[in-house]
């Protein structure tokens, strides 16, 4: 079978090229899934060195896949000749959908914003952003054609959790979400639910102030580490517990959720506690950093 970049037919509008920002843990993972989907991919990263990071990154992802059963060594290679990366956001311009995936900051993403707005020209591709917890509007205002922003907020890993959650803003175009909507479940094969454009959308809400509270028992002493994640993989029977998922999720991202869920909502549970910035400013930052509430290898 040729390698072409068709996703099936009629699905999603046809958006068969899609633009992923970032080659972090999300937008490697946003990237492999698209890849696998059959959709032609172009990644950004901002260095040469990054970019290396991020394909080899999804190289070992597709590798799992393979290990796991969960695909074929003819779909990794496959998968992986679909996949392109740059430094140059001007290769942007053809692309009909892109996905942000750079690191939580507002300004960083806004200026992101700003520039693709210029470069898509046209004016049915979708711009979309995998914030966890930034307003879609605020995004959307840093653009001149706020109709075709978006968020499309994905799971960690993202091979292997099936949402996608869709906020849409008050500018939003129905066209805009539906054609993000038909993308995420009829060619990625995700199930999408709907949430207002507030600070942390349904699955952050909730889970942030989960995490930051098993933080704060940490730091009183309340119980340690071990045993507060014990105690929720067996008696909730969570696949794991909140000390190594917010490791998993990184300490510095959950700072940054719980930064704008606080100064969206002014509730005292979504401010970050002290223990969890002491162990951002120490580099502390999870998995990805191989130290964080554990040590990894
Ligand atoms: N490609 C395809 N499949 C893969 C894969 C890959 N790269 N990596 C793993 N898998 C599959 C495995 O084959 C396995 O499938 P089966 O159950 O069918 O056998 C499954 O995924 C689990 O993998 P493992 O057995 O290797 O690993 P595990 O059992 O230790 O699970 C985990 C690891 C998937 C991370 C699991 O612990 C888990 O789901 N944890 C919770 C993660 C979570 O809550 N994420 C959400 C974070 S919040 C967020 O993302 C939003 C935000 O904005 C912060
Ligand atoms: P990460 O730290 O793994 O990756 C961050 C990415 O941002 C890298 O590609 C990095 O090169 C890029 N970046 C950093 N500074 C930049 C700058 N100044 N300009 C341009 N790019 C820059 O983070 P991640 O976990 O992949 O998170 C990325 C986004 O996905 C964030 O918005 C995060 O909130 C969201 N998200 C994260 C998770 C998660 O579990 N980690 C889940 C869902 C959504």
């Amino acid at each position: 079978q040729a390698d072409t970049p068709a996703a099936k037919p009629g699905a999603g509008d046809k958006i068969s090229r899609v633009g992923v920002i970032g080659a972090g843990q999300m937008g490697a993972g946003i990237a492999e899934v698209c890849a696998r989907a059959h959709v032609d991919v172009l990644v950004f990263e901002q260095t040469r060195e990054l970019a290396a990071a991020g394909r080899a990154r999804i190289l070992r992802s597709l590798d799992r896949g393979v290990s796991s059963g969960k695909i074929t060594e003819r779909e990794r290679e496959q998968a992986a000749w679909r996949l392109r990366f740059t430094s140059d956001l001007g290769d942007f311009a053809d692309r009909q959908l892109v996905v942000e995936a750079v690191v939580e900051e507002e300004k960083v993403k806004t200026e992101v914003f700003r520039e693709l707005d210029q470069i898509v020209t046209d004016p049915k591709a979708v711009l979309a952003s995998n914030t966890s917890s930034i307003p879609i509007m605020k995004l959307g205002m840093a653009t001149k054609n706020s109709s075709r922003v978006v968020g499309m907020h994905f799971f960690n890993p993202v091979p292997v959790l099936p949402l996608v959650e869709l906020v849409t803003t008050l500018m939003t175009s129905s066209d805009v979400s539906e054609r993000a909507e038909a993308f995420a479940r009829d060619v990625l094969g995700k199930q999408v639910v709907r949430s207002a454009d507030r600070s942390g959308f349904v699955v952050n809400a909730l889970l942030v102030p989960y995490l930051l509270s098993a933080i704060r028992m940490v730091e009183s002493g309340f119980a340690t580490v071990e045993d507060i994640d014990k105690a929720i993989v067996l008696g909730l029977a969570h696949p794991m517990g909140p000390l190594a998922l917010s490791d998993l999720v990184g300490l510095d991202t959950i700072k940054a959720i719980a930064d704008s869920m606080y100064e969206e909502f002014k509730e005292p549970l979504y401010s970050p506690p002290p223990l969890l910035l002491r162990m951002v400013e120490a580099g502390r930052l999870g998995k990805k950093a191989g130290h964080g509430f554990y040590q990894y290898p």
